[in-house]
């Protein structure tokens, strides 16, 4: 059943239906309805500019999600997280944000906000908004302030450093897009420290004014009745006090989850994660309780560490920091059922006890993961991300299956690619335009103009229209599986263990909640694996290729399917 909101702000209920309480003649319930909505639900990520244009200006705005939503609420999603809407240059495509507390012309107004949050919540839908609070545009009005002089009330609300005696920077820190991390200011002469663009420079969150004011634009958005952010590099708020070098990265290792140039020459022990970022956090945290209620505002941060033992400390000391750090460790590893299976339960070995798993196979920033895995095992990755435990994000288009977009020279959009060039790190290809229908846009612009970036070549047979058409398409697929996940309690909330003498190539694995018995089986190969079923009676649920095949306690899987079965 949907949950059931009433307009934003503080007439919202506190507590929705699905939240109700346990119910003792349905044992295999109990753990779900305890458990907040963003353990239990699905995460869907909206890229407003790709989403759907509704002025016909090429580029998708806060409206154009609010028509679509009965796609969401018909796929059965229970968020969105939409990425910037804010007032913004867009030199980094929103994530430069010059206000933080409107919305950027391009995108609509509040008044669409609000219509968007509302027509949301009555489809039982919450929304996440995204929070940048490592660096501002250039040229928000903060930031114009700190450059204006010296002595300003608001210098100190950015890091300005004086240039070394002999003119040189500050020290050896870089740029993610880039370049070194700090850009000179001839005025006021003195360089100013840039994570990114050098039109995004970072906050001093060591100074006071800074974290109050910031705590202040999240303020703005709960009042308004979000139901939880998601926080930009959320690591990267606090740097070394004193700002020392960073060190180089040992010969042949891998800072980051791929090759980005100069900026993984470097081990980033100093220009990001310093210990201190926990206390900005817990501050963050006490906000959202605040705001909380018995019915929760979460916080997602982005944080690029790949090790589990790193990420987890930012779940706090005492599951007091973040609700979930983003775990991408999925989008770093070899797609075969050992890399995957030893990444999953490394994952859950180092959760602490308490703590929320999620799982993520594609965002704005990387490749699309059917272009990652290949279409052929694109079902079968979907499979795996609604049914492992934890709270799944998906990317707006993976319903479809939806494939890299190249997009020309000529057409690059991404400052990364163009300022990184030769590496493939333009982020273009995945931030295609979803397609809607066969019109001569797809449905996502009116006919005549031209996208800001170029529609999927095959956006007539991918679009969401062929594909409702289509009972054996990805989107069916994901419709139903995001209906088995809602239908069963083991799938939202129950225990996960991995089956060990599943065959080479296949990985297995149990979810359990009370009398909720589920065998999920993923073939990672391009040949076919039978999988013996020990003792058991099982039903099946799904499978990635239509009826899964069970015979005399076997499971004959085809290559790259994905089943779900339940033991009687
Ligand atoms: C995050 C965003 C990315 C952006 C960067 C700088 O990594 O996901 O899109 O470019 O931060 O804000």
């Amino acid at each position: 059943m949907p949950l059931q909101y009433m307009n934003n702000r503080s007439d919202r209920p506190e507590k929705p239906d699905r939240e109700g309480t346990v119910r003792d003649d349905e044992g295999s319930r109990q753990g779900i309805d305890a458990a907040p909505w963003w353990q239990t639900g699905v995460v869907y990520q909206i890229y407003p500019r790709s989403f759907q244009d509704s002025n016909g200006d090429g580029v998708g705005d806060l409206p154009g999600i609010t028509a679509r939503l009965d796609h969401l609420a018909g796929l059965g999603v229970d968020a969105i997280w939409v990425s910037p809407f804010y007032p913004s240059p867009m030199k980094d495509f929103g994530y430069d944000v010059s206000d933080y507390t409107d919305v950027d012309p391009l995108f609509g107004t509040l008044g669409d906000f609000d219509r968007l949050l509302a027509a949301a919540h009555e489809r039982g839908i919450a929304m996440i908004v995204d929070w940048v609070p490592n660096h501002t545009s250039d040229q928000h009005p903060w930031f114009l302030a700190s450059r204006a002089g010296r002595d300003g009330p608001k210098r100190d609300w950015y890091v300005w450093r004086d240039a070394k005696p002999d003119g040189s920077l500050p020290n050896n820190w870089l740029s993610s897009f880039g370049g070194p991390a700090w850009t000179w200011d001839p005025r006021t002469r003195q360089f100013y420290l840039h994570s990114f663009l050098k039109e995004q420079p970072d906050l001093n969150w060591r100074n006071p004014d800074v974290r109050r004011a910031m705590l202040g634009t999240l303020e703005f958005w709960l009042e308004r009745g979000v139901d939880g952010f998601r926080i930009d590099v959320a690591h990267a708020v606090m740097k070394d006090p004193d700002l020392r070098d960073n060190p180089p990265a040992p010969a042949g290792s891998r800072v980051l989850h791929k090759d980005v140039g100069p900026y993984g020459t470097q081990l980033h022990l100093y220009d990001r994660g310093h210990a201190d970022t926990h206390g900005v956090y817990r501050e963050v945290r006490r906000l959202l309780d605040r705001y909380g209620g018995t019915r929760q505002r979460v916080s997602i941060g982005e944080i690029h560490l790949f090790e589990p033992a790193d990420l987890v400390s930012y779940y706090g000391a005492d599951l007091d920091e973040l609700h979930m750090p983003f775990n991408f460790t999925l989008l770093s590893v070899p797609w075969s059922a050992e890399a995957v299976r030893r990444t999953v339960d490394a994952m859950e070995a180092a959760l602490p006890r308490g703590a929320w798993p999620n799982w993520v196979l594609g965002n704005h920033d990387e490749s699309r993961v059917a272009s990652r895995v290949g279409p052929a095992a694109a079902r079968s990755a979907m499979l795996l991300l609604l049914t492992l435990r934890g709270t799944p994000t998906l990317y707006y288009g993976d319903e479809l299956g939806m494939e890299d977009v190249p997009v020309p020279p000529e057409l690059a959009q991404d400052p990364w690619g163009k300022n990184v060039p030769g590496l493939g790190l333009g982020r273009d290809p995945q931030r295609a335009p979803m397609p809607w229908d066969g019109s001569s846009n797809a449905g996502f612009t009116r006919t005549g103009v031209r996208p800001w970036l170029p529609l999927p070549p095959d956006a007539a047979t991918r679009s969401v229209e062929a594909q409702t058409a289509s009972p054996d398409s990805m989107l069916a697929l994901t419709r139903s599986l995001l209906a088995m996940r809602r239908a069963h309690p083991a799938l939202q909330r129950g225990s996960y263990r991995p089956v060990s003498d599943a065959p080479a190539g296949v990985f297995a694995y149990q979810r359990e909640l009370g009398r909720d018995h589920l065998l999920v089986l993923v073939n990672f190969e391009s040949g076919p694996a039978l999988v013996r079923l020990a003792g058991q009676i099982h039903r099946s649920l799904v499978s990635t290729h239509g009826a899964p095949v069970v015979r005399d306690g076997t499971c004959a899987l085809r290559p790259h399917e994905g089943v779900v079965l339940e033991r009687g």
